[in-house]
């Protein structure tokens, strides 16, 4: 996410939903929840606020080499070619999908230690984006990133899976392409009921919707906005996929009741909210800096040295 007050950006991370930082460099903050070297990162720019890019991990390097044609064919604007040097990862490759939301593969993910003891999500979970024209972006998802389907809702929302999670994205039909909401996997609802405390006795604020739970992929959840408008998913009890699972991927009656079990349709403040895309510019991106790492582009087996 790119944010305009970085360190009160990190503040609401820490303070909030007890993310730890790892490392901070180059005007970037890369948080974490666990031991992976980061799930979340969050880069200074005062002149754009938006989300900049969702981050999928490949298995390895040659499978990002080959997921270029696949992503092309799909659709996909590929920005670039691989790169690396980028903290807590060994390669990367940027693509924008048809909708004009940014994905970024990666590889090689380095660990940390445990963070200390304390109260805070379990792992980054999923993203949700809105579109105008979602087939494209859902034949994108499928074909071009090998996304397998979940469930749908009429032609109003799809949820898709990439592990054992019921959904890693979801795809809402909406007047404009944006982010919907980023989702945190928490332990259940006393965890969810802590953090909204903490909202509220820290920040005075609200949450969005719920605690309820989902029709498509029975997860519990509660929504509410980060520091910079938004919107955060808490999520618990996410249905699980075969093999490890046996959710029965299915279509939903086409009303606002599906997606509340316990309760009434989702407010309006819910069905707005959008976060702006940043438009990516090609090559290497410019926040993806790191001071111990060369910095450098891998153009197929050729390595070239990256301009500033
Ligand atoms: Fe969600």
């Amino acid at each position: 996410m790119r944010v305009p007050d970085l360190d009160a950006a990190v503040e609401f991370q820490t303070e909030i939903l007890g993310l730890v930082e790892t490392v901070r460099v180059g005007g970037v903050s890369y948080l974490t929840c666990n031991e992976r070297h980061h799930e979340l990162l969050l880069i200074e720019d005062r002149e754009q606020c938006g989300y900049d890019h969702i981050g999928l991990e490949v298995a390895d390097a040659p499978e990002l080499e080959s997921a270029k044609s696949r992503l092309e064919k799909a659709g996909g604007r590929v920005l670039g070619g691989v790169y690396d040097g980028e903290p807590g990862i060994d390669r990367a490759l940027r693509v924008q999908s048809p909708s004009g939301h940014v994905f970024k593969l990666f590889t090689g993910m380095k660990t940390v230690p445990a963070p200390p003891p304390g109260d805070r999500p379990i792992k980054f979970e999923h993203v949700s984006v809105k579109s105008n024209r979602p087939k494209p972006l859902e034949r994108f998802l499928a074909d071009g990133l090998g996304m397998r389907f979940s469930d749908r809702m009429g032609p109003f929302a799809s949820w898709w899976h990439c592990d054992s999670d019921h959904h890693g994205m979801a795809v809402v039909l909406a007047p404009k392409a944006e982010f919907s909401h980023y989702a945190w996997t928490v332990e259940d609802l006393n965890q969810m009921g802590r953090i909204a405390d903490r909202l509220k006795q820290q920040r005075d604020q609200k949450l969005i919707w719920g605690p309820s739970r989902h029709g498509p992929g029975n997860n519990l959840f509660t929504y509410f906005n980060d520091h910079d408008g938004a919107m955060i998913e808490l999520c618990a009890d996410m249905a699980v996929m075969p093999p490890q699972g046996d959710y029965v991927a299915r279509k939903w009656p086409n009303s606002p009741t599906t997606i509340n079990q316990w309760g009434s349709p989702p407010p309006l403040r819910f069905l707005r909210a959008g976060f702006p895309i940043v438009e990516p510019s090609p090559g290497r991106p410019s926040w993806a800096n790191s001071a111990e790492s060369p910095r450098a582009v891998l153009a197929g087996s050729k390595r070239q040295q990256a301009p500033d």
